[in-house]
């Protein structure tokens, strides 16, 4: 047991997928997973455990931040020895070279949040994929031509920004979307020496002001949710969980 997870130790599967929303998690579950059982609904962040062709697999929700990412995934790592944590979210599209409905795979996550002060100081950690899962969904996407671009996000604490400017500057730096998660995810992973990958559809664009309708959205997170289960399967195959 701990604070905000209300499982019981081996109730949570050593991977996991992680939407922001709850909602999603138990749709994930029901849509994807077999014999899917919740184990927490401690402040609505619901988390169920099923398999996945034959691989325990549980989908939890993050909440929308990195401090409620922050909690969730370090509870995850620290009391319920996860392996792995895919995010499965949306993000908005910074950059010309990607498109509403397009999936970035996050490489690395930038980040306005003053989170990492406290264990680093002056120092700029850059919060990285873990390079194994990120090669292997990219090796899915390819293989179902699901159009899946690799680079940065930036893990932004606004979501209503008053800065404009940043989010251009980012762009010129070759990151693809702003999210507000990532970041606190690939530091916890690296604190655990876990694994973690990030997935996000661009749901709008900040450049062109294009937006996804809900059927797209839906039909997107569909495949996008195929990627990171596929991947989890094949992580499983060449690194198996302890
Ligand atoms: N900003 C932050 N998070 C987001 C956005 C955005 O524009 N779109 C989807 N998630």
């Amino acid at each position: 047991m701990s604070t905000h997870l209300g499982a019981a130790p081996g109730q949570i599967a050593p991977y996991v997928l992680m939407p922001g929303d709850p909602y999603r998690a138990r749709w994930i579950a029901e849509t994807f997973l077999e014999d899917p059982v919740q184990y927490n609904d401690v402040r609505g962040m619901l988390g169920f455990t099923g398999t996945y062709r034959g691989v325990r697999v549980s989908a939890q929700g993050s909440g929308m931040g990195q401090p409620s990412m922050a909690i969730y995934a370090q509870e995850l790592f620290q009391d319920f020895d996860v392996e792995a944590i895919v995010r499965v979210g949306t993000c908005g599209g910074l950059s010309e070279t990607v498109s509403v409905r397009d999936v970035i795979l996050g490489v690395s996550a930038s980040t306005d949040s003053a989170m990492n002060v406290p264990r680093f100081g002056q120092v700029s950690f850059a919060p990285t994929a873990d390079f194994t899962l990120a090669r292997l969904a990219a090796e899915v996407a390819e293989e179902r031509l699901l159009p899946v671009t690799a680079g940065g996000l930036f893990s932004s604490d606004q979501f209503y920004s008053p800065d404009t400017e940043i989010t251009e500057t980012l762009a010129g730096y070759g990151v693809l979307g702003v999210e507000m998660e990532t970041a606190a995810l690939y530091t916890l992973a690296a604190q655990f020496s876990r694994r973690a990958l990030a997935l996000c559809t661009v749901s709008d664009h900040l450049l062109t002001g294009e937006k996804t309708s809900s059927q797209e959205r839906q039909e997107t997170f569909e495949d996008m949710i195929v990627v990171a289960l596929e991947s989890i399967v094949r992580l499983e195959a060449v690194r198996p969980s302890r």
